[in-house]
Formats: structure tokens, C-alpha cells, sequence
């Protein structure tokens, strides 16, 4: 199966990173938030990322005018039936994601495909919350999505041959590399890279160095191309959290507690950059 028209549930960072590679590909897209305002927040978003790609010379600006009228932005579902894949990309909650899903199985195609970019959430979970686990599976693009390579590609227990063939494909048409992950919490990337800034955290809450010398260190000592606590605030500290929580409660192991500070930093809503505060100030 290939795909046509592509519904993308969520106009944040992420979301507006997958609508980008998507219209860049050639396929229509609705780019769909709860509010208009945000739905063309993802468009202004996403042409200020184009207008980098051509200025790089990585796009020409036909290209980029090609792919924004591919996008349209929505705040209801009322088109949703036209799309033959799903992706939803919204907070990372579970709550937030099983209530999408029931509320737009009765309304999209019977042959529609759902992804979601759950970056840690179980996927045969969220698949329960839908009418079609057979055609559910995870699709978790790294960000910015527009730079970064790779694409997780997750089964559910249920998720059929079919659907990841279509899915790995569509991948592969967005120009990604692809790794397959199993459906354990926070599958690879984040099972990895999330303990890393949960422990840069620890770091910095036991005095052992500076923000500042934290990320000094690790860019420069080990050639990461961002410090851990400035790719926690380039993430949002509130997805790091939740990936953190997900580890601890999935595999039961203290080695995955959330650092205290992290905790604090969340509950006074400094999420990091899209909240103009984090471990850095931008304001
Ligand atoms: N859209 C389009 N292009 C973008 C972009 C965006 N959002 N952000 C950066 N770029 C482009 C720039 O235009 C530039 O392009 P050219 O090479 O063609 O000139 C290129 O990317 C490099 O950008 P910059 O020169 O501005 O800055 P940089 O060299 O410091 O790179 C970075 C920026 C790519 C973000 C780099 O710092 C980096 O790789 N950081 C680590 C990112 C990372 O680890 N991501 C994974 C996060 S984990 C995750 O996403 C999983 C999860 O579920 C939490």
C-alpha cells in the first residue's frame, strides 16, 4: 500500500518536523491542532525551516513553495477521511493519545494506517485504544526531523507485515534511515540517550560541575554535537520527564529514578527552550 494524503495530529516541534518531510516528499498533508492558532504556528514554523533548506541550497524555492501548498493546517478532523495514514505526533501523554485515537477511528478510512511518534509510550498499549492494532504501529522520528536521519520503526504485538512494509517504505520515500526497535519502554534511542541527561541532571543537582561545564565536557570530551542539558532543553523537559517516568515504572529499576531537579525544573514549568526557560534562559 502507498500512501497519498497524510494527517498529521499535532503542529509542535515534532509535528510540524514530520508535515515538513512529508509535503517535501510530495504527499498532501493536514497539519491538525486543537486550535487554528496552532496549526499555523506549525506553518510558520515550518516555512522558517524551509527558508534555512533554501538558503543552504538544499531546497529550491519552487520546491519549498511546492511543499507549503501541499500543507494545509486544521484544528477539527472534518477532512480526516481523506488520509490513508495517520501519524499522530501530540503531547506525550497517554492519556492525550488514547483519547485522539478513540476519537478518530469512527471518522478516518477503514483501510487508514496509524502511527504514532510516541518517543517511549508502549505501542501495543496505545494500539488498544484503537479499532485496528493490525494497523498500528510506532513511527518516532528524531528532531529537528527535517536534519536528523533516523526513524525508529516499532510493531505492536499485533501490528501486520503489511502495514510496516507500507510503513518502512514511507520511511525510506522521506529519505530516513531506519532502525527496528522492539516495543520496550523508550524503545532505543531514548532508552539510551534519556539516561544520559537524567544523569548530566544528577550531575549538576550533586554540584560535580556547571551547567555550562557539564555541556563544555561533553561536547567537547566527547564530541556530542549539544551538551545533555541543552538538548534536555532543546527536547522539553516535560518529554524528558515523561520518557524518564516511563523507563522507571516499565523496567522497575531504581537506575532510571528521574533526578529530583529535573522533577522541580518541570513543576515550575521551566520546560526548556519552548518555554523560554530550562537549564539555559532565553528569554
Ligand atoms: N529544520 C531544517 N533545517 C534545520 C533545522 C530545522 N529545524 N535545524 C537545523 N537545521 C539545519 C541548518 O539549516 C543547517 O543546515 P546546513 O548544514 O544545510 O547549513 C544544519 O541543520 C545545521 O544547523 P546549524 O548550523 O544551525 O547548527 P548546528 O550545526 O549546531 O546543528 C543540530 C544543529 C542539527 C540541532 C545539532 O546541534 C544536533 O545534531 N544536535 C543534536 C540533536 C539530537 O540529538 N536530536 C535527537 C534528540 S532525541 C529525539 O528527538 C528523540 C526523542 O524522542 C526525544
Amino acid at each position: 500500500m502507498s500512501f497519498n494524503e497524510i494527517a498529521v495530529i499535532g503542529a509542535g516541534q515534532m509535528g510540524s518536523g514530520i508535515a515538513h518531510v512529508c509535503a517535501l516528499a510530495g504527499y498532501k498533508v493536514q497539519l491538525i491542532d486543537m486550535t487554528m492558532d496552532r496549526a499555523e504556528a506549525g506553518i510558520a514554523t515550518i516555512t522558517g525551516n524551509m527558508n534555512r533548506q533554501v538558503t543552504s541550497g538544499r531546497i529550491s524555492e519552487s520546491e519549498r513553495e511546492a511543499a507549503l501548498d501541499r500543507i494545509r493546517p486544521a484544528d477539527t478532523y472534518d477532512q480526516i477521511n481523506q488520509a490513508d495514514l495517520v501519524v499522530e505526533a501530540a503531547t506525550e501523554s497517554e492519556e492525550v493519545k488514547r483519547s485522539i485515537f478513540t476519537e478518530i477511528c469512527p471518522l478516518i478510512s477503514d483501510d487508514a494506517i496509524i502511527c504514532t511518534n510516541t518517543s517511549s509510550i508502549s505501542i501495543t498499549r496505545l494500539a488498544s485504544a484503537t479499532d485496528r492494532p493490525e494497523k498500528f504501529m510506532g513511527l518516532h522520528f528524531m528532531n529537528p526531523v527535517p536534519v536528523m536521519e533516523l526513524v525508529e520503526l516499532v510493531r505492536g504485538i499485533a501490528t501486520s507485515d503489511e502495514t510496516f512494509e507500507a510503513v518502512r517504505t514511507l520511511a525510506e520515500r522521506l529519505g530516513k534511515q531506519w532502525t527496528s526497535a522492539e516495543d520496550f519502554p523508550a524503545f532505543i534511542v531514548n532508552r539510551i540517550l534519556l539516561p544520559m541527561i537524567n544523569e548530566a541532571v544528577y550531575a549538576l543537582y550533586e554540584g560535580v560541575g556547571s551547567v555550562e561545564g557539564i555541556d563544555k565536557a561533553m561536547r567537547l570530551g566527547a564530541n556530542h554535537p549539544m551538551g545533555p542539558l541543552q538538548l534536555a532543553d532543546f527536547i522539553g523537559l516535560d518529554t524528558c520527564l515523561s520518557i524518564m517516568q516511563v523507563l522507571y515504572d516499565g523496567l522497575a529499576d531504581s537506575k532510571y529514578r528521574p533526578c529530583p531537579l529535573l522533577v522541580k525544573y518541570v513543576e515550575a514549568g521551566w520546560l526548556g527552550r519552548k518555554a523560554g526557560r530550562g537549564f539555559y534562559d532565553y528569554r
